[in-house]
């Protein structure tokens, strides 16, 4: 069995470098509520490779949300890390202090968070909000810029997010959705980290302002070079836009693998049923949907998680087995059970169960 981390290999951008900028390793999030422990991550396993854009899909609630804060550990209560490691560029981030991870955030890793248009504060000028992101994260005995360098600053950002200068001097009720996604990632970028993490960037947006908005964080990704992690729960969108897509369930990587392997070749049950449930235009498919409803993520039994809703025959002796992250070809990663994927048998021996 192999049990090193996903990386991907055979990605279809070439300036990806074997350089790992993130390695995620068996990170565990939990909400202790009064119900019980909610397991939103829980023993997530990736490497990110700097210039590598991955992108993480799964249903709402299979924890993307909760992943990126804890990377960006901005985990609030009831809500902690349980364990794991986050290594960026050789640094654990869980172990450092909160005045450590302050300098790590929007100057190393930044995260431009769900909603985050709506985050922003209603009384003050789009550029003090750009300048105040700056200020916050100065390094240490930096000399403040002057109001003019501060200006062209800002002038800049939102230049490279695709916004006119006089943006600075409007108030975020003046701005559209995708203006105001796009001051939301100025504010990420300004800087210039080497991770960037986007929680769905473009939900509640129409789908031109999305394509736009999905354009502008790929050209930022290129500029920086940047590790990009675009969470999404729409297959076709961020087919587009990534190298390689990891796909949640309960709170778990159940497949990672180069986007052409996910959209031709996924194994797991899951992927397969989100990707047949993309509505195409050429042929008239009937709508696939996907059957059951997702698992509560309190006090989940032990097995697979996905094997209720699973459409392969396997007992229940099977659904109780824990499905296995293993790379079956380079680059490709899938949680391996019998409930999991069809022609089990043939990955069987790459499991130590039968
Ligand atoms: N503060 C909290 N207290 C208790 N449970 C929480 C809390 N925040 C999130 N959860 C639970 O954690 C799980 C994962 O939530 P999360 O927001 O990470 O999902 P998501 O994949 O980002 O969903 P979406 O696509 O809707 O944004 C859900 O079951 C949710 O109910
Ligand atoms: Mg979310």
């Amino acid at each position: 069995m192999t049990t090193a981390t996903p990386t991907v290999t055979g990605s279809v951008q070439s300036n990806i470098s074997d350089e790992v900028a993130l390695r995620v390793e068996d990170l565990k999030v939990y909400y202790e509520t009064p119900r019980g422990t909610v397991k939103a991550v829980d023993g997530l396993t990736f490497s990110l490779r700097q210039g590598e854009r991955f992108a993480l899909v799964g249903e709402s609630g299979s924890g993307k949300s909760t992943l990126a804060m804890a990377l960006m550990r901005l985990t609030r209560p009831p809500g902690h890390i349980a364990g794991g490691k986050a290594i960026l560029h050789g640094t654990d981030l869980i172990g450092l202090s909160e005045e450590e991870m302050r300098k790590i955030r929007l100057s190393q890793m930044a995260l431009v968070p769900q909603g985050a248009m709506n985050s922003l504060n209603p009384v003050m000028r789009v550029g003090n909000q750009i300048a105040d992101g700056i200020l916050d994260h100065l390094p240490e005995g930096a000399q403040k810029p002057s109001k003019d360098e501060m200006r062209d600053r800002v002038r800049d950002l939102l230049d490279r997010v695709g916004l006119q200068p006089m943006v600075a001097r409007l108030f975020p009720h003046e701005l559209s959705g995708g203006m105001k996604q796009r001051v939301a990632m100025a504010i990420g970028i300004s800087l210039n980290p080497s991770v960037i993490i986007a929680d769905e960037p473009t939900s509640a947006l129409d789908v031109i302002v999305q394509r736009q908005i999905m354009q502008t964080l790929g050209r930022l990704q290129e500029g920086l070079n940047a590790a990009v992690i675009l969470v999404g729960h729409d297959m076709g969108l961020v087919a587009q836009f990534a190298d390689t897509v990891g796909v949640m369930y309960a709170g778990k990587l159940v497949e990672v693998a180069p986007v052409r392997t996910m959209f031709k070749n996924p194994l797991h049950a899951y992927p397969r049923l989100l990707i047949d449930s993309i509505p195409t235009m050429d042929e008239k498919k009937k709508m696939v949907g996907i059957p059951g409803m997702q698992p509560s993520l309190l006090n989940l039994p032990p097995g697979d998680a996905f094997a209720p809703r699973s459409p392969l025959q396997f007992s229940a002796e099977d659904a109780r087995v824990e499905p296995k992250l293993v790379e079956v070809e380079p680059g490709h990663w899938v949680a391996l059970s019998r409930p999991s994927v069809e022609d089990f048998d043939k990955y069987a021996h790459l499991v130590d169960y039968r």
